[in-house]
């Protein structure tokens, strides 16, 4: 059996990642592929839910704690439902992985970006996504779409600081800078129309959809 891709989005927050994934799973379920969403943290799996109440609820977390929390969720999350997932011929789209870890715990709350990959070279035992879309927008256009976003589910993360948020960025474009093949960088300053057209359009070469 052909096994499914597995894909990431990335981005810091407001990004607007979330509603072009919904969209996309969408398109794709027109189309009759077998394809599935799933988050970090949290996700398909109820544990990984588990640690999201945690890190997302508690103001009071350590940030080494933090990084090792997400790692757990990240274990739990490609061994339990992932690499499952795609050995059965479905195509797994992840509203983040391993590169939030790099970015926010390591740029964002500066901790060694070495230590950060090594829990999670253990955390995922090299399993890497096929494909992983950056959505670039400056921060402080993000943060303008958060707070005028009603429907928008404002959590710990949502309300760092700019400062923290502009670090992310930062550590993302070095990221980027590291793997420049790595990534598919999508402008997500446009309207939400046009960011879906563009991470539309690299959806179909992906999947191999001639028309729309
Ligand atoms: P979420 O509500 O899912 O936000 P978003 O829609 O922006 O993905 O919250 C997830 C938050 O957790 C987000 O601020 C990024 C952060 N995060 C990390 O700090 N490290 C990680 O490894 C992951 C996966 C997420």
């Amino acid at each position: 059996m052909k096994r499914g891709f597995f894909i990431t989005f990335e981005g810091t927050d407001g990004s607007g990642k979330t509603t072009i994934l919904n969209k996309v799973i969408t398109q794709l379920e027109e189309h009759n592929i077998n394809v599935s969403r799933t988050r970090e943290p949290g996700g398909q799996n109820k544990v990984c839910e588990d640690i999201r109440g945690v890190l997302l609820n508690n103001k009071d977390v350590d940030k080494y704690a933090e990084s090792l929390l997400f790692a757990a969720s990240r274990v739990q999350h490609v061994n339990k439902y992932i690499i499952p997932k795609i050995s059965e011929g479905v195509s797994v789209i992840s509203d983040r992985y391993l590169d939030s870890s790099i970015a926010y715990q390591g740029y964002g709350k500066n901790i060694d970006v070495k230590w950060i990959q090594e829990i999670n070279s253990f955390a995922t035992n090299e399993f890497k996504p096929d494909f992983t879309f950056f959505f670039d927008i400056k921060p402080n256009i993000a943060q303008k779409r958060i707070m005028v976003n009603p429907n928008r589910e404002k959590n710990r993360f949502d309300l760092e600081s700019m400062e923290i948020q502009e670090l992310v960025y930062k550590g993302y474009k070095e990221i980027i800078k590291n793997n420049p093949d790595k990534f598919i960088l999508i402008n997500a300053e446009l309207s939400a129309d046009e960011v879906y057209k563009q991470v539309w359009d690299k959806i179909k070469e992906i999947f191999g959809i001639i028309n729309d």
